[in-house]
């Protein structure tokens, strides 16, 4: 049945080289074809990434209890180019009773700690730090490219990073500076996001191997879902380019009617973050978002774990119900009632699945 479905996508094989043959081992994977893809992704969808500005670093407010289980720093990046700047302020919150812990980086809708997509106490008692920043903080959400997106770009060509890019530029910066704290696992940080800022989490996986792992809920066209093949009601790229052009760089905006021709798909995304661990995740109510796509993508870029000796996605052979949770292997999905949103569900179901495979 899957692979009835995948046929009728028809769907660019991601192991096939550019010299026509197949990739058969992980050192071909490495060196040829995953820079092949990743140079693809970069020039036609997300844009290039930034020439490495180092912040200044300062702590606003410093160990403050949270909660009485955790210590909450305010942390601000400070970016200067030129005649140009912006900071950013962030929030590291700790664990009190683990020297050593894995952390999450999230990049919100909001600045709120917590918030109703950030349930920072219950990630705490699971054994996690989060270190979070607002979307809007980094860059307001529109085509004004103003605060740091000003500082990081004079002007925009073709080729030149969207939004989704810069958002990921600080989450790769935040990863940065997590090197630098001896109470955290540095094997053991990951990033997750909802929605828009979930496509960026999967960006800053993609780009930076240092995220042991990435939770994706709802989202969806340019996320993790195939572009190919949409089901009814669900998001085209006649809809993201025309309302959020600026998410890409322009090179994106010339595929708007062209979602079933392009010469990639989000599989391509989703597979240069293997071998390490890819959660996927969906709610029901959420069309917009193409669940079947999104669990499509996952099967789609499972090769190339297996290249890995690793599961990919564990699945039946049929498409994604309802309380669907696919979480055996180094990429899951799962699918969830309800409707577009970041739930304490999606939390559990990603946090006990990464518990278990990162032995925490
Ligand atoms: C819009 C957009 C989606 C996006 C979502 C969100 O619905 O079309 O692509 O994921 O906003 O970020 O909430």
């Amino acid at each position: 049945m899957i692979e009835k479905e995948l046929l009728k996508r028809n769907l660019p094989n991601l192991l096939l080289m550019p010299n026509g043959k197949r990739v058969s081992s992980v050192k071909e994977w490495e060196s040829v074809q995953k820079p092949y893809l990743k140079e693809i992704l970069l020039r036609e969808e997300y844009g290039k990434t930034f020439a490495p500005i180092e912040p200044k670093i300062t702590s606003k407010l410093n160990a403050v209890d949270f909660s009485g289980k955790a210590v909450w720093e305010e942390i601000e990046f400070l970016f200067e180019l030129g005649n140009k700047s912006h900071a950013v302020k962030t929030n590291l919150i700790l664990p009190k009773q683990k020297s050593c812990c894995p952390v999450i980086i999230y990049i919100n809708f909001r600045p709120d700690i917590p918030d109703r997509y950030l349930p920072v106490e219950e990630i705490i008692d699971n054994g996690f730090g989060v270190f979070s920043v607002c979307r809007g903080d980094i860059a307001s959400d529109n085509a004004s490219f103003d605060k740091l997106a000003s500082v990081l770009i004079s002007e925009r060509d073709d080729e030149t990073g969207g939004l989704l890019m810069v958002w990921a530029y600080m989450a790769m910066k935040m990863m940065d500076y997590l090197q630098l704290r001896s109470e955290v696992d540095k094997s053991k940080i990951g990033i997750a996001g909802h929605s828009r800022l979930g496509k960026t989490a999967l960006l800053a996986a993609a780009l930076d191997e240092r995220f042991a792992f990435v939770f994706a809920n709802d989202s969806g066209c340019s996320g993790a879902a195939l572009s190919r093949g949409h089901c009814l009601g669900a998001e085209k790229l006649e809809h993201i380019t025309v309302t959020f052009p600026f998410w890409f760089c322009k090179n994106y905006l010339k595929y708007i009617y062209c979602d079933d021709e392009l010469p990639f798909d989000q599989h391509y995304l989703l597979a240069l973050i293997a071998p390490r661990i890819v959660y996927v995740g969906g709610a029901l109510e959420d069309t917009w978002a193409d669940n079947d796509n999104q669990f499509l993508s996952c099967v789609s870029a499972s090769p190339v774990w297996k290249l890995y000796n690793k599961d990919g996605l564990v699945y039946p052979n049929r498409l994604p119900l309802v309380g669907d949770e696919f979480m055996d292997g180094e990429v899951g999905f799962y699918l969830r009632a309800g409707t577009h949103y970041h739930s304490r569900t999606d939390w559990g179901i990603c946090l006990n699945a990464i518990k278990k495979k990162l032995n925490v």
